[in-house]
């Protein structure tokens, strides 16, 4: 069997910093390099405060940095020496061209294997771990074909990371499977061997699954969709909860104990964030149009459509309840993230809800207990949400340190980031230092138990997936206008 020392991992990233960082804790006889064209976070890697916040990652890092961990910009030199390379580099979706706005861009994919076969020596194993569209896998291999030199053996593998942000450590210590997609050819299934006996350092065999490249890069597209799918079915039961008089936390418990349906992944929220589902669900979508078939990809889309909805849902029953006008009023945005215990805000909701408050002219005093300020103003100066008017960030937002502090003077509360801080505030305190009638938004559910309490303070508490207060003083104005980041908005003609 193909035995591997050493790895090169291109892409420091939230996929290849932490999954090559656990590698090299388990497979101690293995040299690990992980590579980056950034400076700033390679420098980040090697230093004390890693370039992304992950629950566990610090101690993982500073227990084999520097004995078989490396972080290092020189790609060229670490591809050569390695026997295995993740290719582990962003597969964002095109703004621009054909397929904008919904295809997956793979030009660092493809800059990658240029470089793999421009720089190699003998056998290599290369191993797409970004995700991408289904036969990906192909274009490396014309790649390496086209530039082959008698002295080169490559062999692609898929091998997609399942990880979640947040829970990075344990789902990678502890996964549900790992997949791994090669060649059926004798070649392909020994590449297969060796990167399994990777995995089985510390994953039990019966975990590893097989299957030919195409299935295993399929199955991590499908895999993403499913998941947002859940979320939008969910989301979509919630605004029947609204104006029924039921309550979707009870309605998902009740559904979730079927155990053909499960108890996982049925919290409704105010539309799901992070840099995988909707760049995946759309790359579903595109795909399936460019192989024909239309009606697959319009079932996919709708789950895209049902997460927008609801983040304009929830913004237009803000701007509802606050007497159908925020311009200039004081409205506390606690949490930023995409979703709890990580700093990363790519297509997080409350970038969305910001844009439509902002549209209204509110003034905005956002907390997050891990996301950095620049990163806040820098995702909300986005052409996309500033708009026409590059000031407004400046105008209308401020960046808190203190959740207490920003929530004081303000006419609401909008919770967007289910932080286990926020169920711990002292209410008390903050219903006093606010305007009245006080508002509070629970777009995560999060405090749930507190609601009669929240009440009995003098709140008016508004939440997804149930009625609460019977208030609503006017009628909710959907008229928000659907945005997408990935799109930048064609230029308003000057009238
Ligand atoms: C993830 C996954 O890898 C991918 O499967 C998923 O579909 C989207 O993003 P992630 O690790 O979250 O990637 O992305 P990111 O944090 O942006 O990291 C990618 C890294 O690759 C960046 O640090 C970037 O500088 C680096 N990169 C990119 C290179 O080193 N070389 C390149 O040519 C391109
Ligand atoms: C996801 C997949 O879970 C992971 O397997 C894949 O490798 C990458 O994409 P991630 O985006 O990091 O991981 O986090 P995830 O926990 O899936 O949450 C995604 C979004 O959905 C978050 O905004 C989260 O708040 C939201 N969500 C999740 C809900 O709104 N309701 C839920 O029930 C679960």
């Amino acid at each position: 069997m193909v035995q591997i020392k050493r790895i090169c991992c291109i892409g420091a990233g939230y996929v290849g910093g932490p999954t090559c960082s656990i590698i090299a804790q388990m497979c101690p006889e293995i040299t690990v390099t992980v590579v980056d064209v950034n400076e700033d976070r390679i420098k980040a890697w090697n230093s004390d405060s890693l370039p992304i916040f992950e629950p566990g990652l610090q101690e993982v890092v500073e227990s084999c940095r520097g004995v078989n961990l490396f972080f290092s910009t020189d790609v060229d030199d670490a591809i050569k020496e390695a026997d295995l390379v993740f290719i582990s580099v962003n597969t964002p979706t095109k703004t621009f061209g054909i397929g904008k706005g919904r295809a997956a861009d793979l030009k660092y994919i493809e800059a990658c294997a240029r470089r793999i076969a421009d720089v190699s020596n003998g056998c290599k194993i290369v191993v797409e771990k970004s995700t991408v569209p289904v036969r990906a896998a192909e274009s490396i291999r014309r790649i390496f074909n086209a530039n082959t030199r008698s002295s080169l053996n490559f062999q692609v593998l898929s091998n997609p990371e399942f990880l979640a942000e947040g829970t990075a450590i344990s789902d990678l210590k502890n996964p549900d499977r790992v997949l791994i997609g090669g060649d059926e050819t004798p070649e392909g299934q020994r590449a297969i061997e060796a990167l399994r006996s990777i995995y089985e350092h510390w994953v039990p065999k019966t975990k590893i699954i097989t299957t030919n490249t195409w299935s295993s890069e399929l199955s991590k597209l499908a895999a993403n969709a499913f998941l947002a799918q859940r979320i939008s079915s969910i989301n979509s039961i919630s605004a029947l909860c609204e104006v029924t008089g039921a309550d979707v936390e009870e309605v998902a418990h009740a559904i979730g104990t079927d155990k053909r349906i499960g108890s996982n992944f049925l919290k409704a929220s105010v539309g799901f964030g992070g840099s995988c589902f909707q760049k995946d669900v759309l790359n579903l979508v595109y795909l399936c149009e460019a192989l024909n078939l239309p009606e697959v990809a319009r079932y996919w889309q709708q789950v895209i459509e049902i997460n927008d909805y609801q983040r304009r849902r929830f913004s237009s029953r803000i701007i509802g309840c606050l007497f159908n006008t925020v311009t200039d009023k004081k409205i506390a945005l606690l949490g930023f993230a995409f979703k709890k215990n990580t700093g990363d805000t790519r297509e997080s909701s409350s970038i969305y809800i910001s844009k439509y408050l902002m549209d209204e002219g509110a003034r905005l005093h956002v907390y997050d207990p891990k996301v950095k300020k620049e990163q806040i103003i820098q995702d909300l100066s986005h052409p996309t949400i500033s708009e026409d008017d590059p000031d407004r960030v400046s105008r209308l937002v401020t960046i808190s340190t203190d959740p207490y502090e920003a929530c004081e003077n303000a006419h609401a509360i909008v919770i967007c980031t289910e932080w286990d801080m926020f169920k711990e505030l002292d209410y008390e305190r903050i219903c006093k230092a606010m305007l009245k009638p006080a508002f509070i938004f629970d777009g995560r559910r999060i405090l749930d138990s507190l609601y009669d309490k929240l009440q009995n303070m003098g709140f008016q508490v508004e939440t997804i997936g149930k009625r609460i207060s019977q208030k609503i003083p006017f009628t909710v104005n959907n008229d928000i206008a659907k945005v997408d980041l990935q799109v930048p908005p064609t230029k308003k003609s000057k009238s």
